[in-house]
């Protein structure tokens, strides 16, 4: 716009001189709308890791990273954590607003309706090997429901990117525990329409066909609290997997399939299970001291799981609220012993404490102590990222949606620094 304020560039390789409108949104810093950059003076911008580049317009999630402040829909993820319910919060990062009494209750409706898979789904699970790891055995299955819903994935119809997105929230925990089910080698549980999603949930995973199973309302409370924080979070590294993928017309079944895949990696979601494993290695606060040395060290590859975060540099509030929970959890299921916990409590008072890590503002992330309280869910590590992939469905879908809707989507194409060799011509094998 005409009274945008401008940055001006000036290329002094060839003295050319271009002005480019600073864009703001409600909240957080203001970009450089670099869009005809190329055009206008045959230079790209490189910025590796996306450290400092927006890549689209968005009102589903802020977080201002050096106050630690994490908002859903202008809500602040304490308040919600503390007082919503996880579909209540799934309806407002969908929708953009908190749903009355009757549209909580349809929503609900809608998503219990939609849990069941397709019975063919089974055989398909029946075909990974019985040791095959949930996060492999949810990327593939979620990204063959596209072959049952063939009628209807028409990305650029708004009334089907609505169900596909209710099938997705509604059948994540219905495979996430079908998987879980596989690996221990026990009878998949159909998803029961008369329990919350939560209860749903642990009904699926630890029911059997042996006995009556009623899911703890602790257990249920302590999921619903972790469902909302992992929920959504920005442009991370898997949401933006989802929209790339998204912005070349894939289908939304595909689309999740390629953010569980990302979020997989032990830098993002997977991270949560290497906390444990690494806490297991550490097995002493005696070791502490030896890990710490060892995560400082450049030439060690170990890096402090479950610390560091590339937009909070202040303690992850996600991370602030689990901490809590796990003193809560811990008492009510294991009185108060968990000694991977009180060995988490003192690895982060030590680093907290080191020079290294304060001077690089490292704190605990969401991942840090998530994993505790799953163990005293009796879920194993295996399924760690599988229930973060679950709770983050609703954020993928809600960023699909808007990207979807938003009438400038062009496919998402970046560029690059070219080092390879200049042209040359094809030899023969004979004269090579
Ligand atoms: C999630 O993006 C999101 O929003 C993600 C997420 C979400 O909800 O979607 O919040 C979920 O992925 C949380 C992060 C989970 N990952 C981990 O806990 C893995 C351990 N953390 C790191 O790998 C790292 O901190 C990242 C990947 C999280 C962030 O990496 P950055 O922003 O690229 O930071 P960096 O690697 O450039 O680190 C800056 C410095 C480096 O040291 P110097 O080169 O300056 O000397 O900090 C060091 C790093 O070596 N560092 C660590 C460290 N994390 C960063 N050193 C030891 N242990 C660590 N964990």
């Amino acid at each position: 716009m005409a009274n945008d304020p401008t940055v001006t560039i000036i290329n002094n390789a060839n003295g050319s001189r271009h002005e480019y409108p600073l864009k703001f949104g409600s909240l957080g810093p203001g970009a450089i709308d670099i869009s005809s950059l190329y055009r206008e003076s045959g230079v790209f911008t490189y910025d590796p890791g996306f450290m400092a580049t927006a890549s689209c317009h968005s009102a589903i999630t802020f977080i201002d990273g050096d106050q630690g402040v994490l908002l859903y829909r202008g809500y602040p993820i304490e308040q919600l954590a503390a007082r919503a319910s996880f579909l209540e919060v799934a309806y407002l990062l969908y929708y953009g607003e908190l749903p009355d009494e009757k549209q909580l209750g349809e929503f609900e409706q809608i998503i219990m309706r939609h849990t069941m898979i397709n019975e063919n789904l089974k055989d398909f699970l029946d075909g990974f090997h019985y040791d095959a790891h949930p996060m492999a055995i949810l990327c593939g299955v979620v990204g063959s429901l596209s072959a049952f819903y063939h009628d209807s994935i028409d990305v650029n119809n708004p009334r089907y990117r609505e169900v596909s997105a209710h099938r997705l929230i509604a059948k994540l925990p219905t495979i996430a525990a079908a998987s879980y089910k596989h690996y221990i080698g026990e009878p998949f549980m159909y998803p029961r329409n008369d329990l919350r999603y939560c209860a749903n949930f642990l009904y699926m995973m630890f029911a059997t066909p042996c006995a009556d199973y009623e899911p703890s309302l602790i257990a249920e409370k302590a999921l619903n609290l972790l469902f909302i924080l992992h929920a959504d979070h920005e442009q991370n590294a898997s949401t933006s997997t989802v929209r790339l993928a998204g912005s070349s017309g894939a289908n939304p079944f595909a689309c999740i399939a390629a953010g569980i895949a990302s979020l997989w990696g032990p830098a993002h979601g997977g991270a949560n299970e290497a906390v444990l494993d690494m806490l297991t290695e550490i097995g002493h606060v005696d070791n502490v001291p030896k890990f710490i040395a060892r995560a400082k060290d450049k030439d060690d590859s170990f890096r402090l799981m479950g610390f560091g975060h590339r937009v909070y540099k202040n303690y992850d509030p996600r991370a602030k609220i689990i901490r809590e929970v796990c003193h809560q959890v811990l008492a009510e299921l294991a009185d108060n012993k968990n000694p991977l916990f009180d060995l988490a409590l003192e690895l982060e008072r030590i680093a907290l404490e080191d020079e290294y890590f304060v001077e690089r503002k490292l704190y605990p992330n969401v991942d840090f102590y998530s994993g505790i309280i799953y163990q005293a869910l009796g879920i194993p590590r295996s399924m760690f990222t599988v229930m973060f992939a679950l709770a983050r469905t609703v954020g993928w879908v809600s960023h699909w949606t808007e990207m979807m809707s938003d009438s400038a989507l062009r496919i998402g194409r970046p560029r690059q620094i070219y080092h390879g060799s200049p042209p040359r011509d094809y030899v023969p094998i004979s004269k090579r």
